[in-house]
């Protein structure tokens, strides 16, 4: 256990905020028991005050004393997947209080499993509340420097722990309703999901909030379209704007700025919000993204840059 992390507990005992990787994203952590540690976490993130927060925990057993009830396929998904990059919904328990529930009776549970987070909630010993350690609506943070970049001061401390390895939040699994339901697509996949607990649905009927719902999310400062590959060359032959483009091809000379993106979706998913973020330091008018494959492992990669394009 590094004197880092035991720094870090004490700032998070002492109702102070603590941002720490996680495999996905880092994580603007707080202690989810404390309800002013939880207030100045939402005033950090510029967050809504109704909008649930996900707590994270070092084990499934420890997370599980947060839900009323825990269903057999939330305890094959937990067994199977945690510690991992997925987040289970569930009924609360009197120890998930309205402050991180945005007063819904269910409660986001994660087990994450970056050595770093593990170390700290260990150490830590409770529940830690933490949205990605970015500002409300834009790119979340998959090192410590862009942490350090969006909150600077704002933050106790930022553990550092490299850069995150599956680069986009959590799979979201609401299992609160009776039907399994995924809220938000990730690294585990739709299909590795119903292989553990069989057919799921795309949204609960009765959707809860949650703020990865809402359009426009995870989006860069500059404004940023989706291109079909056969359009692309068309495109950019007409722009008269300065563009960044990210796409999977070589470079084109008549482009300012261009990302070349990996083939293969997890290593895609890996590098977006860098590459997001590098596309947005280039002060480009626009930014063209050039549609990845429509098949069903890049269905969360879509999910992320249909919501950081404009006409979504
Ligand atoms: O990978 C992740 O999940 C990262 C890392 C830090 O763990 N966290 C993360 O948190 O993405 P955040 O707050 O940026 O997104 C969490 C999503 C939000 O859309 C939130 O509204 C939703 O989870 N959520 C949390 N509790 C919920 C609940 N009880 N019902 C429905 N949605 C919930
Ligand atoms: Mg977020």
């Amino acid at each position: 256990m590094s004197s880092e992390v035991r720094r870090a507990a004490q700032i998070l005992r002492a109702g102070g905020l603590v941002a720490f990787p996680t495999e996905t994203v880092y994580g603007l952590g707080a202690d989810a028991a404390n309800e002013k540690a939880i207030a100045r976490l939402y005033t950090v993130k510029r967050r809504p005050a109704d909008h649930p927060v996900i707590v994270h925990f070092a084990s499934a057993d420890d997370a599980f004393r947060w839900a009323a009830a825990v269903p057999q396929a939330a305890r094959e998904l937990a067994k199977k997947f945690w510690p991992g990059p997925l987040t289970l919904i569930l009924k609360r328990s009197a120890l998930a209080k309205d402050w991180v529930t945005g007063a819904q009776d269910t409660v986001g549970l994660r087990v994450p499993s970056h050595p770093v987070a593990q170390q700290l909630l260990k150490e830590f010993a409770g529940g830690i509340a933490a949205p990605s350690a970015n500002r409300f609506g834009k790119v979340s943070p998959t090192t410590a420097a862009h942490v350090r970049e969006d909150l600077g001061p704002d933050v106790d401390l930022v553990l550092e722990g490299g850069a995150s390895e599956v680069g986009i939040e959590s799979t979201i699994v609401d299992l609160s309703a009776g039907v399994a339901a995924v809220l938000r697509p990730g690294h585990i996949t739709k299909e590795q999901l119903e292989s553990v607990i069989g057919p799921i649905g795309d949204k609960a009927s009765t959707s809860p909030r949650h703020s990865g719902g809402l359009e426009r999310h995870y989006a860069p400062r500059t404004p940023a379209r989706l291109v079909p590959t056969h359009a692309l060359d068309r495109e950019i032959a007409t722009l008269k704007d300065r563009v960044a483009v990210l796409a999977f091809s070589r470079p084109d000379e008549r482009v300012d700025f261009w990302l070349r993106m990996p083939r293969d979706p997890g290593a895609y998913a890996q590098r977006l919000y860098a590459a997001l973020r590098e596309l947005d330091t280039a002060n480009c008018e626009q930014i063209l993204v050039e549609a990845p494959p429509d098949a069903a492992e890049w269905a969360a990669v879509r999910d992320r840059l249909r919501r950081a394009c404009e006409d979504g």
